[in-house]
């Protein structure tokens, strides 16, 4: 079985507890999980939640069962085994988060070593990061890590991931947009350590579908003259992203495919716009690209979608967890370009370009194979011994 430990018990991780349990029981298809039907070893019914960590004061003490009942969802008894354990505020939760945090009233170095007595217990082989949107600046060398740590300057997820990393073998996968597996510091700690990170942003609406148009038009020949793109949603990613700081975030991870995928950055406006709340999780989305065909006539595409935004994530989550579990097992350390390239907004490692969604699903495909051939390889190895054992 895959252990996985969930850090923020948010509306995606939620979803995600909820139906990875009803896959099990066979009571839903696999639907919006991109490799659902490859099989690389790692089924879809070997996931186990066995640790979850939040640090809002209404979720933490609370079971998984609890919480997702109060996203309205209907979940399956097991998921009461699972208690939301408080994790580090630190300064960057969102302001309007009531927390219960383990650096609510004791130090920063007590709370962080209380994290990782929990990590060390609960043994995972995969840590997921859903937590909420932090701002934060690529780090290229461990000591600044380190350095950050002590101080309490870096942003949660660069901490968890830290935690993480100092235990080692285990894979970090990094849904939000702080730099992890686009710091050089944490890939070069992670292949040490003989663990992965992946990420980072998990690009789950319009990002994808907007990289592809914009192959589509450059496989054609046709030059873009501006590409338009926001989002509106009314759930609590939402709200967080009101604040400047975290929209900022998330336009940096949006806005960094053009010029991969054009070789030239036309005018644009891609971020979320706005929070609303009547909208919750089903978030309105708008997108307008124009650009110039034979003989200088511009044509104009508008596309408007609603998307349930955090069951596309979960349906991701499901998909990543096993990759980076069958990654490990192949020995696979540091990052994996391939995995972040289709998955996520900006892909790691640093620097790497991006890829169109489209052709990174064909070069993820080819490196599934490769692990899980290593993997058959070992099998067929193991037996021949036993062969000549016998
Ligand atoms: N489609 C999507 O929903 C989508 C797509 C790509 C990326 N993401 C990213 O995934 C993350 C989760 O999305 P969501 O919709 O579930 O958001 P959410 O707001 O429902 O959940 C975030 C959770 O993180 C918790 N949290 C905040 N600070 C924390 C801390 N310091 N430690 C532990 N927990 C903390 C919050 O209390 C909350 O429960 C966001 O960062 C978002 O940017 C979401």
């Amino acid at each position: 079985m895959v252990r996985v430990m969930l850090l923020g018990q948010g509306f995606a991780a939620s979803v995600f507890a909820w139906g990875v349990m009803r896959l099990k029981k066979g009571l839903m298809e696999p639907y919006g999980i991109p490799l659902a039907r490859v099989d690389f070893g790692v089924p879809l019914t070997s996931i186990d939640v066995v640790a979850s960590v939040d640090v809002d004061a209404v979720k933490v003490g609370k079971s998984l069962y609890e919480v997702v009942r109060m996203y309205g969802l209907e979940p399956e008894p097991e998921l009461r085994e699972v208690t939301v354990m408080p994790g580090l505020k630190l300064e960057s939760t969102p302001s309007f988060i009531k927390t219960r945090a383990l650096d609510d009233n004791r130090s920063l170095a007590d709370s962080l070593a209380r994290l990782q007595e929990f990590i060390d217990e609960v043994k995972p082989h995969v840590i997921v990061d859903a937590t909420t949107t932090a701002r934060s600046s690529p780090l290229n060398v461990w000591e600044k890590v380190e350095d950050g740590v002590q101080k309490g300057t870096l942003p949660h997820p660069q901490v968890y991931a830290y935690a993480a990393l100092e235990r080692g073998d285990v894979a970090y996968v990094n849904l939000q947009p702080a730099h992890v597996a686009c710091s050089p510091a944490y890939v070069e700690r992670a292949r040490t350590k003989r663990a992965l990170v992946l990420g980072d942003d998990c690009a789950t609406g319009a990002t994808p579908l907007t990289v592809d148009i914009l192959e589509h038009l450059a496989e054609r020949g046709r030059r873009v003259l501006s590409v338009a793109q926001f989002n509106i949603g009314g759930n609590a990613d939402f709200l967080s992203l009101t604040e400047p700081d975290r929209n900022v975030a998330k336009e940096e991870t949006k806005s960094g495919s053009l010029r991969d995928i054009l070789g030239y950055e036309p005018p644009h406006f891609i971020r979320p716009t706005g929070y609303l709340e009547p909208l919750g999780d089903k978030k309105f989305v708008a997108m307008h690209v124009q650009w110039i065909s034979f003989g200088g006539f511009v044509d104009e595409m508008i596309v408007n979608m609603r998307i349930n935004d955090s069951p596309a994530l979960a349906g991701y989550m499901v998909d990543l967890v096993r990759l980076a579990y069958a990654s490990l097992k192949a020995g696979v350390y540091g990052t994996v370009p391939e995995i972040n390239l289709f998955y996520m907004k900006r892909p790691g490692p640093q620097g790497l370009k991006h890829k169109p969604k489209i052709i990174a699903y064909q070069d993820l495909l080819r490196y599934v194979r490769g692990i899980a051939a290593i993997d058959i390889v070992e099998r067929v190895f193991e037996v021949s011994q036993i062969r000549v054992a016998g």
